[in-house]
């Protein structure tokens, strides 16, 4: 499981056990996934591309660096929306690309209803951002998407993930890292995550 990174950071599992807990209300539950996605985006981006940049301090010059990228940040639809905010406050300068996809609820496959992507790629590194890892099917497809659209470096960060999830995700494209949050037992005869979070749409959008 050496591409498969599971946050070890106190910071994370305070915040994930409060995202847990089915007490939590929508308002709470929203600004712990921003928080949560930042920090997971700080792990995840560890190893982004610099290239020095000279610049003037008050008192001498100096060269430091800048990030050599074009990141492209990619929620997937509903749940990822509410990782985005999170992302942005660290990288404000990355583009924003949504992929539509829900889980049909009996076959638990992907259905797509979203992708605005121009023809040509115009970022070079892609975070996927989805909450849930379940069975993989949502994940495993938009790294699909976002290949098909010609983007090399590619990077799936989410909360929670099933073993199922990140093992269908390593089958079909073990070049992509996963970033969670925390690896949970198993899948349920419904496909989600358990312990998990519940439905991470629904509680985010008082949906459920
Ligand atoms: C959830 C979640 C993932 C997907 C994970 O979305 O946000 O996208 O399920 O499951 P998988 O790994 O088995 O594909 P859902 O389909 O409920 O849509 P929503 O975000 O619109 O609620
Ligand atoms: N999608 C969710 O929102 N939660 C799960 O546990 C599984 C899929």
């Amino acid at each position: 499981m050496s591409n498969v990174h599971a946050s070890t950071h106190p910071l994370v599992a305070h915040k994930l056990t409060r995202l847990r807990d089915k007490n939590t209300e929508p308002k709470k539950f929203r600004e712990l996934v921003r928080e949560i996605a930042g920090l997971m985006a700080y792990e995840a981006t560890a190893d982004l591309a610099t290239a020095p940049l000279s610049i003037e301090t008050p008192l001498a010059s100096v060269t430091g660096v800048e990030l050599a990228e074009k990141i492209g940040v990619v929620p997937i639809l509903r749940a990822g929306l509410g990782m985005v905010e999170g992302i942005w406050e660290l990288m404000p300068q990355a583009e924003v690309w949504h992929i539509g996809l829900y889980r049909d609820e009996k076959t638990l496959k992907p259905v797509e209803y979203y992708n605005k992507l121009p023809i040509e790629p115009t970022v070079s590194v892609c975070l996927i951002l989805d909450p849930m890892l379940a069975t993989g099917g949502s994940a495993t497809a938009t790294v699909e998407v976002l290949k098909r659209w010609g983007v090399r470096k590619i990077k799936f960060v989410g909360i929670i993930g099933a073993p199922e999830g990140i093992a269908a995700m390593q089958k079909a494209h073990p070049d992509v890292p996963i970033h969670l949050a925390a690896i949970d037992d198993h899948l349920n005869e419904r496909g989600y995550i358990v312990p998990g979070l519940g439905d991470a749409g629904d509680r985010q959008f008082g949906t459920g």
